[in-house]
């Protein structure tokens, strides 16, 4: 991978190095203009005639100011590296760049003020400050700007709203960066395209700023789509499982797939990820949706492109190709086993199918039915309602059945039918139902002793072998009477 971080910076010794050789080029020039100090007056005294303005002196004074704040200069960059550079990485603090700069000026001008006092002993600093008027309204339009940077800069040292190596972006031009550097003029950042921008204070102060901390777990939101024919639970399960393994996305919190919008082409998703680390959010976006990718084609899922769909709607399941599958589940179901290849090949033309998600509800307790169910993928839970709470009296699996009460007697469902995962249930009504005991009436005794075994889970009571044959006798006659089938 091509490393964009910031260029290396200047070696340690090579600063050293710079900074004794400009220490030593002062003191050199310091002791040199000292030596030939009488010289120089003498040479100047003779080229500037009999009154000269301003006198060799003021320019001798001036130039020894200019080489004492040289050295001044040096020394306070010497104090500052010492304090800052040395003392605090050895406490492991980073002192930020905007108070060493403080610390610069205000010990220059401290020093610079105390050689200005000793060699223009005659000139008073204070007087001239508050006299003139003029020097301050200079001063205050040429320092506008800098000064609004600077008072800024102090405010986001104070508030520290984001810090070196957090990932910013800047106002209405959308400037987004990590933040290298947070100065007394300006924040510097560096882009993902490795430019570096910088952002005035006085302008960051004023636009609106979003934060992505280093060291907090900021989210990403890729968005993908699939055929409305792909189920959404495969497709949630099979994203998440992909993109939590993907580099960079965090394990802390496991990655979130969710329903966008049934668009127009296919139904539209999101995933949302957390990251480790945050400035790397381009390539682990590029790697979650590669990683995407290939779960599709393992999955057999797929990407839905702008498509019109064309639906004849013969409202049964029996789509050709398929019928021999329902067939196939509508015999194993064990109160079907005395029907006839041909009259499960009935039923099953008659089926309906429909699909739940998982936690839904195919069945409610005390609602009127008049159909019947058979789980073809997935597994139900039935529920009765006892004081107000949820009690599970069973689960069922694929090529189990349910909703018979209702359908054979005309009473109210008598419990809750929850999709425990992605479900498919084929509902039979009561017409193919009739149509299937015409033919067959010995399907109607096979029936009732189930449903009366299952009576029997519903509510407790005796369960005794007479107890159950009773209610089984009972139910037989009233499915009878309900379908009009000879008693
Ligand atoms: P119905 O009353 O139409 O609707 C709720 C269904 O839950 C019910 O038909 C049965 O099919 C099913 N059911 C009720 N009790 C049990 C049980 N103990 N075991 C399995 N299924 C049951």
């Amino acid at each position: 991978m091509i490393n964009i971080g910031p260029v290396a910076r200047p070696q340690f010794t090579n600063k050293l190095v710079v900074f004794l050789a400009a220490t030593a080029a002062a003191l050199l020039a310091m002791y040199l203009f000292w030596s030939f100090e009488s010289s120089v007056r003498a040479l100047l005294e003779q080229r500037m005639g009999a009154n000269p303005s301003p006198s060799p002196d003021t320019i001798i004074s001036i130039v020894k100011l200019i080489l004492i704040g040289s050295l001044g200069y040096l020394f306070v960059r010497g104090l500052n590296f010492l304090f800052f550079g040395l003392a605090f990485r050895f406490k492991r603090i980073d002192a930020p760049t905007l108070i060493r700069n403080i610390f610069t000026i205000v010990a220059f001008t401290i020093f610079f003020l105390i050689a200005f006092t000793f060699l223009f002993p005659g000139i008073n600093l204070g007087a001239l400050f508050t006299t003139s008027a003029i020097f301050g309204v200079i001063l205050g339009l040429a320092l506008q700007d800098t000064l609004g940077n600077f008072f800024a800069g102090i405010s986001l040292q104070a508030d520290r709203p984001f810090q070196v190596g957090d990932v910013i972006t800047v106002g209405a031009e959308r400037h987004m960066g990590v933040v290298e550097e947070i100065s007394w003029r300006a924040i510097k950042i560096r882009t993902f395209t490795n430019h570096v921008v910088l952002i005035a204070n006085s302008n960051a102060a004023r636009e609106p700023i979003e934060v992505c901390p280093r060291d907090n777990l900021n989210a990403r939101l890729v968005f993908f789509n699939t055929l409305y024919s792909d189920s959404p639970a495969k497709t949630i399960h099979v994203v998440r499982e992909a993109v939590r393994e993907a580099e960079n996305v965090s394990t802390k919190v496991p990655p979130v797939v969710r329903i966008r919008d049934l668009g127009d082409n296919g139904v539209d998703y999101e995933v949302k990820y957390w990251l480790d680390d945050y400035a790397k959010f381009n390539d682990t976006d590029a790697l979650v949706r590669q990683r995407i990718w290939y779960a599709f084609r393992r999955a057999g899922l797929n990407f839905a492109y702008p498509t019109r769909t064309l639906y004849v709607d013969r409202h049964s399941a029996g789509t050709p190709g398929d019928g021999g599958a329902l067939v196939e589940r509508l015999s194993a179901v064990d109160i079907f086993a005395p029907l006839s290849i041909e009259e499960t090949g009935m039923l099953a033309q008659a089926a309906v199918r429909h699909v739940f998600a998982p936690g839904e509800m195919v069945i409610r307790e005390g609602d009127p039915g008049s159909s019947m169910f058979v789980v073809h993928n997935g597994r139900v839970r039935v529920q009765v309602n006892e004081n107000g709470r949820p009690r599970t009296v069973a689960t069922l699996n694929e090529g189990d059945f349910f909703g018979e009460m209702a359908l054979f007697t005309g009473e109210p469902r008598t419990a809750n039918v929850v999709a425990l995962e992605e479900t498919e249930v084929l509902e039979i009504g009561y017409a193919a139902m009739k149509q299937v005991f015409d033919t067959n009436p010995n399907l109607v005794e096979s029936l009732s002793f189930i449903m009366a075994e299952r009576r029997q889970g519903l509510a407790p009571q005796p369960d005794t072998d007479t107890e159950s044959t009773h209610s089984s006798k009972s139910l037989m006659s009233a499915i009878k009477r309900f379908f009009g089938l000879s008693q």
